[in-house]
C-alpha cells in the first residue's frame, strides 16, 4: 500500500520516504550562488554543490544578490504587492520588455499580449483554455454560416431556384436533416491537442494531459482534453495523425441551380504544444526536421503552435528563447521558472496580436498573477541577463560547453557505463545504460526499481556533497541546470562524482549505490 507513515510529519510524508530510501532528504538551512547548506551534527554548515538548480528556476543562481536587493528595496518601500484591478505599470514594462527580447530574436515585429500567472502549469492551461476560446470561437463562425447556407438552400429549393439531385437525397428537408445530423455528431467530438512524445507540460488537470508519463496522465485523463502524442523522430508522423484526426463538417452549397454538399475543416486540434528542449522527459533538443513539420503542418491546418520555454527560456540555452537556434516561432510562449529570479513564483503566456481576444482577461485570472513583486523582479532578472548586450547569453553557452565538454569525457572514458551526453547550454543531460540486465544483484535491483537514477543521485549527495537529479520521467538520464556563474571548479567536482560513480557501475556489484 502507498498509505505512509507519518513519522516526518504531514506534509508529503510519502515522497520523504522515497528521499530518504535513496538517501536523498537533506534538509537546506541556506543557500547561495550554486550551492546549497545543511546542518552537520554538531551544527556546522556543510556545502552541497547544486548542479538541480531548482529544476531550471535559478539561471541567476540561489540568493541572487542583486536581485535579492531589489526585493528588499521594493518591501522596504511599501510596495503595493496585492492591488487587482488597478493600472499596473509594472506589468506593462516587463511585457514590453518582452516583446522587445522576443521581437530581437525572432527577427521580426511581431507583438505578444501577455497572461501572467503564477505557475509553469498555470502559464500552459492559459495557453491551453486560450487556444480553446479561439478554436471555439472560429468553430461557431463556422457553424453559423452552415447553418445559414442550409435554410439558404431549404428557401432556394422551396422556390423552385435550386434543385436537390436525385443520387443526392430525396427531397431538400431530408438532406438538410441529414447534413444536420451528421455535423452533430461530428461536433461531438472533443478537442485535441497535439505534442511530441516525451512532452512535460505541468501536473494540473489540463496541462497534465499533454505530459506523456503513463504515471502522471492517466489517472486524470477524464478530466480535460486530451493530446495525441507525435513521435519525435518520424518524419511524416504528424501529418499523418493530423489527416487520420482531421474531421469535415458538411455544408451545401448551390452550383448551376443543383445543391451539392461539401465539405469544411472541422478546427479539431485546439494547440500544437512542444518544448524546444525536453527537460523533465530526459533532455532532448528538437531537430530542425521535426521543427519544419510541425510548422509547416500546423500553419496548413491551422492550428497554432505554443513554445513551452518554462525551462528552455530565460537564457538557458545561450538565447533567451531555445527556439530561436531551431528557427521555431510560436504563436504562443510561455515561460516561468527563472522568471521569477529564484524567489518569486511568476508565469507568462505571451499570445500573438492577431490572435489576442481581450475576453480571454476576464476568464482567466488568480488572486496572486501579476502581483508588483512578481513584476519588478522579473524586470530585473531581465535587466541583469540584458547588461552588456547579453552577457548572461554568451555565458551561458560558454559554460554549457565546458559542462557539456567534461560530460563528453567522462562518456568516451565509461562507454558501457554512459549511454550518451546531450542537450544546449545550461540544460544539459547525461544518460546510463540501462542496467536492468546487470549480472550483479545489487545493480540490477537498482535499475528495476524504476529510481535508478534517484539511486545514482544519492549516492553523488552522500558521498561527494553534490546534488543532481535524474529527469523524472526518464530515470536513467542525470539532468545538469546550474546558474550561469558555474565555475571550472565546480564543473571538476562534478565531474571527479560522475567518474565515481561510472567506476562503481562498471568494477562493481553497484551495492554501494544502494546502501539501504
Ligand atoms: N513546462 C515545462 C517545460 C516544465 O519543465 C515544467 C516543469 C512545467 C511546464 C510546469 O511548471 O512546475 O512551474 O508548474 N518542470 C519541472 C521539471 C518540474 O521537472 O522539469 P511548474
Amino acid at each position: 500500500t502507498d498509505q505512509p507513515t507519518t513519522r516526518d510529519g504531514f506534509a508529503e510524508p510519502f515522497l520523504l520516504e522515497v528521499l530518504a530510501s535513496g538517501g536523498l532528504d537533506a534538509a537546506y538551512v541556506r543557500a547561495e550562488g550554486n550551492t546549497l547548506y545543511r546542518r552537520g551534527e554538531d551544527g556546522e554548515e556543510i556545502a552541497v554543490l547544486d548542479f538541480v538548480g531548482g529544476y531550471g528556476s535559478l539561471m541567476l543562481g540561489h540568493n541572487n544578490p542583486e536581485i535579492n536587493d531589489r526585493a528588499r528595496e521594493l518591501l522596504d518601500r511599501q510596495t503595493p504587492v496585492h492591488a487587482q484591478f488597478s493600472r499596473h505599470p509594472y506589468a506593462d514594462e516587463l511585457a514590453a520588455e518582452l516583446n522587445r527580447i522576443v521581437q530581437r530574436e525572432r527577427g521580426d515585429d511581431e507583438s505578444y499580449y501577455a497572461i501572467f500567472a503564477n505557475s509553469g502549469a498555470e502559464a500552459v492551461e492559459a495557453a491551453m483554455k486560450h487556444a480553446e476560446l479561439d478554436r471555439g470561437l472560429r468553430l461557431s463562425a463556422l457553424t453559423e454560416e452552415i447553418d445559414a447556407h442550409l435554410e439558404e438552400v431549404r428557401a432556394l429549393v422551396a422556390d423552385g431556384t435550386a434543385t436537390v439531385p436525385p443520387r443526392v437525397a430525396g427531397s431538400a428537408d431530408e438532406l438538410i436533416a441529414d447534413v444536420r445530423r451528421r455535423n452533430e455528431e461530428q461536433l461531438a467530438r472533443g478537442p485535441l491537442f497535439l505534442t511530441p512524445e516525451g512532452a512535460f507540460h505541468g501536473k494540473l488537470a489540463g496541462s497534465v494531459q499533454l505530459t506523456h508519463n503513463p504515471g502522471y496522465r492517466l489517472p486524470f485523463k477524464s478530466l480535460a482534453a486530451q493530446a495525441r502524442f507525435v513521435p519525435r523522430d518520424q518524419p511524416g508522423a504528424l501529418r499523418k495523425i493530423v489527416d487520420e484526426e482531421r474531421p469535415h463538417l458538411l455544408d451545401l452549397v448551390v452550383e448551376g441551380g443543383r445543391v451539392q454538399v461539401v465539405e469544411r475543416d472541422h478546427p479539431l486540434f485546439t494547440a500544437f504544444v512542444l518544448e524546444p528542449v525536453q527537460g523533465e522527459g530526459g533532455i532532448h533538443e528538437l531537430s530542425a526536421e521535426f521543427v519544419a513539420e510541425v510548422q509547416e503542418v500546423c500553419a496548413e491546418a491551422r492550428i497554432p503552435v505554443v513554445v513551452d520555454e518554462i525551462q528552455s527560456g530565460m537564457g538557458r540555452t545561450g538565447s533567451f528563447l531555445a527556439a530561436t537556434r531551431l528557427g521555431l516561432k510560436g504563436d504562443y510562449y510561455t515561460l516561468a521558472k527563472s522568471l521569477g529570479g529564484g524567489i518569486a513564483k511568476s508565469a507568462v503566456l505571451l499570445v500573438r496580436k492577431p490572435l489576442y481576444h481581450g475576453q480571454f482577461e476576464l476568464a482567466h485570472s488568480s488572486t496572486f498573477a501579476k502581483d508588483a513583486i512578481s513584476c519588478l523582479i522579473g524586470l530585473k532578472v531581465l535587466e541583469i541577463m540584458e547588461a552588456d548586450g547579453g552577457a548572461v547569453y554568451r555565458r551561458a553557452a560558454e559554460r554549457g560547453e565546458r559542462l557539456l565538454g567534461m560530460l563528453r569525457s567522462v562518456r568516451a572514458d565509461f562507454p558501457e557505463t554512459v549511454r550518451d551526453v546531450r542537450g544546449r547550454g545550461l540544460m544539459l543531460g547525461l544518460e546510463f545504460r540501462d542496467q536492468s540486465d546487470a549480472t550483479a544483484d545489487p545493480l540490477r535491483q537498482v535499475a528495476r526499481s524504476g529510481f535508478f537514477g534517484y539511486f545514482v543521485a544519492g549516492h553523488i549527495l552522500r558521498e561527494h556533497r553534490v546534488r543532481v537529479f535524474p529527469t523524472s520521467s526518464a530515470v536513467n538520464t542525470l539532468r545538469f541546470e546550474p546558474s550561469v556563474y558555474v565555475t571550472d571548479e565546480e564543473i571538476d567536482r562534478l565531474e571527479a562524482a560522475l567518474r565515481d560513480v561510472c567506476a562503481i557501475i562498471r568494477d562493481t556489484d553497484g551495492a554501494r549505490l544502494a546502501p539501504i
